[in-house]
This record gives structure tokens, sequence and C-alpha cells, in this order.
């Protein structure tokens, strides 16, 4: 169910009462710990909640928040059931959220070593009620702010710390394949994100639309209470109070297997530069974060650094047939922007992310991988978990037929089962290359669908407001 209103009108966001995790980046550096909470009563959660509320961030004071740390609350819909919400509301919700991530892993594609069967645990079980998201520029003030949560549930005894998983940037302020992210990002209508929020704490007042992020997209695409591209304005879940200011997240602990991005770079490359464009051709990027379609040939980092240039570009105009930026790689598949190929409205499945890393870095070189646990912890956030990130994952990044390259993948992220194809273009007319036998870089270690509430919404969980 929804109303429709005048798709045309700007609305001016609540900023105060949107957590900060939504609309604004994470710390840069960060050090970040997500605990996992179960709820063995209601009266215990919601007491824990009325603790924690101080300390949440919105996304009004992201520049300052409370304590110098940023701390952000999701609920699973167990969660909101351990919480004593009514079941009026809890029916209110989506299926999808409902059912939560596990159950729907075959339709993203977790399948296999990925299955749920193979998740770490507590990942999956309807055990995880709360997710709280500590994070600081520094562990002392991270390892503070966990203490905070600590002491909330020290008389809290039917409220219990499932797990804890740790969070850092990498002393090389890149990701694990050596990549550096959170480049391209949806431009929201009304939400004042600064420039280039990759360059920390650049502080209100540094507002504008990044060139070349796009058209803006309407808030309701990734905030509940707005109107969504169609105009059209979410009336679920109930009540009001529960939805106004929220959002749903995709909770994703993604395993990367580096030693084997490395080594299978190396055997179908003839030289370092080779392995580089490569790799390149992969992502879409250099791992500078300089774009193909702008950097065909070579890395250009002064590009890279650039924010008023380096997400400014245009497939239709610049690359159509994919020469520079395979069609087929993990930028163009996962927001596919303007591209020729695409023929479904891609500002209506853009999703917004939030991506921190966990586990040692791989020492520069190494080929052979040492056992350790590493990767991405993921937050994909969108209003429609279905229409946004499942299309996403089903669509784009598993299946090759949207871009008329059948049973192939995401040379990044694809499970591999039966597609293990990549196809790169060349720049003479009607050449390309063909990649075979990619193994799987990328394992899912879980995850979980969460509601990320409004401010004003946590108080109502919590009662404070009755
Ligand atoms: C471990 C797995 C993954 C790795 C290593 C990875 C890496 C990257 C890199 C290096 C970029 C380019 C830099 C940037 O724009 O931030 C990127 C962009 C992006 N990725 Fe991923 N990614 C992973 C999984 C995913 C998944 C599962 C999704 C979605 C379901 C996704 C969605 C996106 C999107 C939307 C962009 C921006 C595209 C654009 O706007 O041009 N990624 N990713």
């Amino acid at each position: 169910m929804a109303d429709r209103t005048d798709p045309s009108a700007p609305q001016a966001l609540e900023l105060a009462d949107i957590q900060g995790a939504m609309l604004r980046k994470r710390p840069g550096p960060y050090v970040g710990s997500y605990l996992l909470l179960r709820v063995g009563t209601p009266s215990d959660g919601r007491r824990l909640l009325a603790r924690l509320l101080p300390h949440v961030a919105s996304a009004a004071r992201w520049w300052d928040p409370p304590g110098g740390a940023w701390l952000g609350i999701a609920l699973s819909h167990s969660g909101l059931r351990a919480l004593g919400v009514r079941q009026e509301s809890l029916d209110s919700f989506p299926a999808e959220f409902i059912a939560g991530m596990a159950a729907r892993a075959a339709r993203i594609g977790d399948t296999g070593e990925s299955g749920p069967e193979h998740w770490d645990a507590p990942l999956g079980s309807p055990d995880v009620h709360l997710v709280v998201a500590a994070f600081a520029a520094d562990r002392a003030a991270c390892d503070s702010l966990v203490e905070t949560v600590r002491e909330a549930l020290r008389d809290l005894p039917a409220v219990q710390l499932l797990h804890r998983l740790e969070a850092a940037q990498l002393p090389n302020g890149r990701t694990h394949l050596g990549f550096v992210d959170n480049i391209g990002k949806p431009n929201i209508e009304g939400t004042g994100a600064p420039r280039d929020d990759r360059a920390g704490a650049a502080g209100p007042g540094h507002y504008g639309d990044p060139p070349g992020a796009g058209p803006a997209v309407k808030a309701g695409e990734f905030v509940l209470g707005y109107p969504d591209q169609d105009g059209v304005l979410a009336t679920q879940p109930l009540p009001d109070a529960l939805r106004r200011n929220g959002t749903y997240v995709a909770f994703r602990k993604l395993h990367v297997r580096v030693a084997e991005f490395r080594r299978y770079l190396k055997e179908n490359a003839s030289s370092t530069a080779e392995e580089e464009l490569l790799a390149a051709k992969m992502v879409g990027r250099w791992r500078s974060g300089a774009p193909l379609v702008l950097a065909p040939s070579q890395d250009d980092p002064v590009l890279a650094a650039d924010a008023a240039r380096h997400n400014d570009f245009s497939y239709r105009e610049q690359d159509p047939e994919g020469r520079r930026c395979p069609v087929g790689s993990h930028i163009r598949r996962m927001n596919p922007r303007d591209s020729p190929e695409v023929s479904v409205d891609v500002l209506r499945h853009c999703i917004l992310r939030r991506s921190t890393t966990y586990g040692p870095e791989l020492p520069e070189g190494q080929l052979t991988d040492d056992g350790a646990a590493r990767g991405i912890v993921f937050l994909f956030m969108g209003t429609d978990i279905r229409r946004q990130f499942e299309f996403v994952k089903r669509q784009w990044a598993n299946d090759g037929n949207f871009a008329g390259l059948e049973t192939e993948q995401d040379p990044l992220t694809g499970n591999r089962e039966g597609a293990r194809t990549f196809t790169v273009p060349l720049p003479a007319r009607a050449r390309r290359r063909q990649y075979e036998q990619l193994p799987r870089f990328v394992v899912t270690k879980g995850g979980e669908y969460l509601f990320l509430p409004g401010i004003r919404a946590l108080h109502w969980i919590a009662g404070l407001d009755r």
C-alpha cells in the first residue's frame, strides 16, 4: 500500500531524526565494532535501547557525534518481536524482511560455499535481534563506546552480547584487493552531502551535487517518509511513528580470497602492467579509483584523487560498447548508469553502500592463502530490499542476460555456479578477449536483513514516547 504525491516536489529531510550511518559516510580513518545482541525479554531490550539512545549519531550531527564516536542501531524482524513490537506492526513489514536474509539466500546467489549452512554463527540465526555499530576515528574511542554499551548491559541479564565483529581501515586506506572504495554513490535529493564525503570531516556547508553523480534520486528510495522516484510515499510498516525516517539494511559479511585473486591475475597476464589492467577491467576502475572510461589504458592517480572528475563520465556517450569499461565489469553491473544495454530505470535499483574491512591485510605480493579471515562487512541500504539489493544481486551481479552476456556473472563477486567466463571487449572493433575458469573470489560468511529506524522511532520502540 502506498500514497501518491507530487513527484517533483523536493522535501527537506529531517536530518536530526535520521541515523547518521544512512546518509553519511563512515569516519576516515575508522575503527569499528558490530555488536550482535539477543534480547530475551522486551523490558530489558527496551531499557537497553533507552540507555543507548543518547549515543546515537544523527545525520544532522555527523560531524560532531555524541562523545566523538558514532553509534547506530538496527533490528531484525525477530528483534522487533523480541522488543515487544505489536503483531499488527510486525505483520506490516515486507515479506523479504520478515523472512530474513538466510531464507532468501538462494535468490541472491548465496549457495554452495556461500550458503547459510556455512555462515559464521550467529549470523543467519533468529537470535540476532539487534546490531549495534560503534565507530570512531581510533581504537581507544571505539573501545570506549563499546564499553558504554557493555555498561548499559550490565544489569540486563536478558540481553546477551552474542558476537563482536571488528572492522578497521587497512593501513593503506584501501580494501583487501587493493582498491580504493566508496567512490560511486547515489546522489540523494535533499541530503546536503558534502561534495567529496571521502575527504573526511568536511563539515556542513560543503554541499552540492557531486560532478557526475547523475540525476538526483528522490529521497524516498532511501528513507521512508518521503516520495520515491514514482512519487509514491510508503505507508508500511505501521505505524507512521515506526516507519518515518527509517530504512532497510542488507548486512553482509563477505570473505575475500586475496591470494586467489592475485594468482588469477598472474596466471592470466604476461606482465605486472597487464595484471593491473585485468584487475581494472574486472572492477571498472584502476585500484587507485580512476575510472576506465576516463583512463582506459593506464592508471591516472591524479584523476582518481579528484572528486570533481572521478565520477564524471557517461557510458552511453564515451563507451557505449564497453571497450574501455567492460559491460560485465563490477561497477557497470552494479550501477549501469546510462549504459545503452540497460532497459530498466536504473534509479529504481540504486543502492547505498557502507563498506568496512575486517581482518589483517595479506602481505603485499604473497600468493598463498594464510588462512586468516578477511573481507568486507557491507551495509546496503534502501527502502525496498527486493527492488534494490535483491534485484541488483539477482539480475545484475549473478546474471548476464540483461547485458547480452548470457550466463556470465560479476567477475568479482559471482558465485561461479555454471558461469566462470569474463568477456573483455578490446579497443579494436569486433575483437574481444575471454577470461575463463574464474575462481570464486568472494564467499558470503553471513548476513541479516535489518531495519534501521529513525531516532524518534527508536524512542517509540523503547516505549519512551508512550
Ligand atoms: C567483497 C566484495 C566486493 C568488493 C571487493 C567490491 C569492490 C568494489 C570496488 C573496488 C568498487 C569501485 C569503487 C567504488 O565505487 O567504491 C565498487 C563499486 C561498487 N560496488 Fe562493489 N564490491 C563488492 C561487493 C559488492 C556487492 C555485493 C554489491 C551489491 C550488491 C556492490 C555494489 C557496488 C556498487 C553499487 C558500486 C558503485 C558503482 C558505481 O556507482 O559506479 N559491491 N565495489
